[in-house]
């Protein structure tokens, strides 16, 4: 059986999700319902990354302890996620135990064969990035991303003596074409490892929160060195080695642009250190952008995704960020193109197709929808759609994807203008295109549910069929021909009302 193993970055707990997170999220889930319509066996992972000092400092300002603050941010995420229909299989928290035990065996591992060195840092931090600055990245003292003055810090840290991978990450790159999408963001990261790579400081001692140095107890592990574990943590890394070996390293990372260095560098390096392949792909994507911006607590421009979700319905919202942004490139969102996507492709011709089907069947075939006919116009445009879909799937391109099936939705509307059955009289010719019609909005059903699963569950029971268009199995599925016929067509509420632009 085919394996698909789908991790998002664990979200830092210091900020509250807003639908930057939702947006990688979204993607991850929609590509793990997909592979589930596959009918492959799939391990969708995400989590909060819980430690640093960025989530010390957060909890000191909200006067409680980092645990506290941790358990009540994580859980906030879990609410998210539960609002929108995450289908995780996994969430991660790094405060687990399970994540201790896995880093510390992860870094003794490094730490036994000598790559992991006593040394002495200084140098320009970035509490906001968890990241340390050369001055030939920040002249003017100043992070570059955050705009604010950088710390000074001077301590005895542990080092990973990442220099000593240059070439065999440049090897491995060289070997492994497809390792980092798209190829920009590929070259991106080859380059920083053509630069030259530094040693980098993976322990702390003048914070306490984090994960145990187990060599050394004056230490714990920077942040960035126990988050990037967890993705074996969680797949059993140092307690299961037939569970970790099922699923390691066929894994697929999505991450925004910003954490390249961090998972095609060090992580890949990491893993080399560690006695274990590779990820073996990052797949990265471009920012959504508000007003033009990256969203941040300082700009106050973030929004939840429940400000979106109150409004405009849970598949409405995954639809529109999977379909709105290309996998790749920035994106900027904005209130009235939501309204103006969701008019144009949900009311008027997702919503407006079942309606229309659901009318005539009632008025003209006594409210039972008929078969589909083999030869039906219609049969090769869906065949037609259910391969673009997938080619679009396996190239993580959500937005063709889904761009896909609504040419399947449109031109059922148009098949429909074209037969006007709404005028005709009852009988074979209404019958045989108005099952036609139902076919093709159940093969619509499938392909849009790793989208939209809520709302192609309910236009599956309106179309009369029972269980779940998630418990399809592809091809099968989108094979012209699997509307029965003879089943209760119900018209119900429409399933995206208009809004007033
Ligand atoms: N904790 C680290 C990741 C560790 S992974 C081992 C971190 N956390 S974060 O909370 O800052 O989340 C960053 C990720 O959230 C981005 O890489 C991206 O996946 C998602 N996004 C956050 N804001 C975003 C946008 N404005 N646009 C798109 N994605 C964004 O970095």
């Amino acid at each position: 059986m085919a394996r698909f193993y789908v991790t998002t970055p664990i979200y830092y707990v210091n900020d509250a999700p807003h639908i930057g997170h939702a947006y990688t999220t979204v993607i991850a889930d929609a590509m793990a319902r997909w592979h589930r319509l596959l009918g492959d066996d799939v391990f969708f992972l995400t989590g909060t990354d819980e430690h640093g000092l960025k989530v010390a400092q957060t909890a000191e300002q909200n006067g409680v302890t980092p645990q506290e603050w941790t358990d009540r941010t994580s859980e906030r995420f879990k609410e998210a996620w539960s609002l929108l229909d995450i289908s995780y299989d996994d969430f991660i928290r790094t405060t687990e135990p399970r994540h201790y035990a896995a880093v510390q065996a992860f870094l003794q591992t490094i730490h036994d064969i000598g790559d992991i060195e006593l040394g002495v840092y200084e140098g320009l931090y970035c509490v906001a990035c968890e990241d340390y600055y050369t001055d030939a990245q920040a002249p003017d003292g100043n992070c570059p991303i955050h705009g604010r003055p950088l710390d000074l810090l001077k301590e005895e840290n542990y080092f990973f003596k990442l220099s000593r991978y240059e070439q065999r990450l440049l090897d491995w790159y060289a070997a492994q074409p497809d390792a980092v999408v798209p190829e920009a963001k590929r070259n991106e990261a080859v380059g920083f490892i053509k630069q030259g790579l530094q040693d980098i400081s993976i322990t702390r001692t003048s914070l306490s929160w984090g994960v145990p140095v187990p060599w050394d107890d004056k230490h714990v592990f920077y942040v960035w060195y126990d988050a990037l574990i967890n993705y074996c943590t969680a797949i059993g890394y140092g307690v299961d080695a037939e569970r970790f070996a099922t699923w390691w390293p066929s894994v697929h990372h999505l991450i925004g642009k910003e954490i390249i260095r961090f998972h095609c560098v060090w992580w890949p390096a990491m893993c080399m250190a560690a006695g274990i392949d590779p990820p073996s792909q990052v797949l990265v994507h471009g920012w959504l952008l508000v007003g033009g911006e990256k969203m941040s607590k300082t700009k106050l421009n973030q929004i939840a995704p429940a400000q979106l979700v109150d409004e405009f319905g849970v598949d409405a919202y995954r639809y529109h960020f999977l379909r709105d942004q290309s996998f790749g490139p920035d994106g900027d969102f904005s209130y009235e193109g939501m309204v103006a996507r969701y008019n144009a492709d949900l009311a008027n011709n997702f919503g407006n197709l079942l309606s229309r089907v659901a009318t005539v069947v009632g008025k003209k075939c006594g409210g039972i929808g008929p078969a589909p006919r083999a030869d039906s116009p219609l049969a090769d445009l869906a065949r037609e759609s259910y391969a673009a879909a997938a080619a679009a799937w396996a190239r993580t391109a959500p937005s063709d994807a889904l761009d896909a099936v609504w040419r399947l939705i449109r031109e059922t509307n148009a098949f429909l203008e074209a037969n006007e059955p709404w005028k005709a009289e009852p009988g074979p010719d209404v019958d045989a295109v108005m099952g036609d019609a139902l076919e093709a909005l159940r093969v619509v059903a499938v392909l849009a549910s790793p989208a939209m699963p809520r709302v192609c569950d309910e236009l599956w029971q309106r179309i009369g069929l029972s269980g779940s268009p998630s418990s399809a199995r592809l091809p099968d599925a989108a094979a012209w021909g699997g509307y029965p016929g003879g089943l209760t067509v119900t018209k119900g509420e429409p399933l995206f009302p208009r809004k007033q632009g």
